[in-house]
């Protein structure tokens, strides 16, 4: 057994029926889920069951870390979700850019539910959301800007039980104050791979210099440009990605003994630059082209 798959037993069942019966628990008691993705793998960070889960729920879909993500594929993925009816909202959590567009982007998501609360009287009455998402995804960053408050979320407090809370977004709108935790999907070697580069699942995961030569195989097809100006190398689909992590290594000048280059350096600086946002905004899917 591989060790991404022996981290996808640990998630069942214990892990997943706990994270589902939070969720079950909590949907009632909201009007609209907001589920967040990172914006450079809405695919690989969205839940495998998510449209069972929020069944019958409007919903929002929030592509978080645009700062990182290439602006045109978040443009397509928007309309790509948007061909499948569903209402995006494109944030960058870290800096707050977009959080405060999310009170009208909900209320377009419930425009209905809105109109149904009008005709009875009941102007006022709060409109409840709640965020759900993948570990790591932004969730305690996003609910703590839309918020605005800095206080750290009782996620971060192992132990601690508590009633549940809302939060106040705006004079309509109230967040369920802890995010839903979704599991991540398992399905393949590339899906995990893409959890890993981006943090959303540990590195023990996959070693480091599989995961960096992924990383350039990856970017040989979509960005070799931005490889070449950075590895000093001339990227291509036709080699293998452990041959160009080499490239790399030998084009950053990354040598051990006998000029040897040193993959292991090369690797651990490759996926820190990727991650930090040193090599541009560099997204990892792209939307499948329309038929
Ligand atoms: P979670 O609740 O879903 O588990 O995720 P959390 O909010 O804890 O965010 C995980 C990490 O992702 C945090 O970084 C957070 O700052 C970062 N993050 C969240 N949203 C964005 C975004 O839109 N853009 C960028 N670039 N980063 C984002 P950290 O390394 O754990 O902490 P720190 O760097 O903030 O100190």
């Amino acid at each position: 057994m591989s060790d991404f798959e022996r981290t996808a037993v640990q998630w069942y069942p214990g892990h997943m029926t706990k994270a589902r019966r939070d969720i079950e628990a909590s949907l009632p008691l909201v009007d609209a889920v907001c589920e967040i993705l990172d914006a450079r793998i809405p695919m690989s960070s969205r839940n495998p069951d998510i449209d069972t889960l929020a069944a019958g729920k409007p919903r929002l879909v929030i592509l978080n870390r645009v700062d990182l993500a290439d602006p045109d594929v978040t443009a397509r993925w928007r309309q790509w979700f948007k061909r499948g009816g569903l209402y995006v909202l494109e944030t960058d959590a870290k800096s707050g850019r977009g959080v405060d567009k999310f009170p009208q982007a909900l209320k377009t998501v419930l425009k209905d539910k809105i109109e149904h609360y009008e005709s009875r009287g009941q102007t006022g009455r709060p409109l409840k959301a709640m965020i759900l998402g993948i570990p790591n995804v932004g969730k305690s960053t996003f609910i703590n800007k839309a918020a605005r408050r800095k206080a750290a979320l009782a996620g971060d407090r192992p132990g601690v039980t508590r009633g549940r809370q809302w939060i106040t977004v705006d004079e309509r709108i109230v967040l369920l104050d802890t995010p839903g935790i979704l599991w991540p999907r398992f399905d393949s070697v590339e899906v995990g791979e893409a959890l890993a580069l981006t943090g959303a699942v540990k590195d023990e995961i996959f070693d480091r210099e599989s995961l960096a030569a992924g990383f350039l195989s990856r970017m040989a097809r979509t960005a070799p440009e931005v490889i070449a100006a950075r590895y000093k190398f001339t990227p291509s689909p036709e080699k293998n990605g452990y041959e160009m992590l080499a490239d790399a290594a030998r084009g950053r000048g990354f040598l051990i003994s006998r000029g040897e280059p040193d993959t292991e350096r090369a690797a651990n600086i490759i996926l820190n630059e990727y991650r930090g946002g040193k090599l541009g905004r560099l997204s990892l899917e792209a939307p499948p082209e329309a038929e």
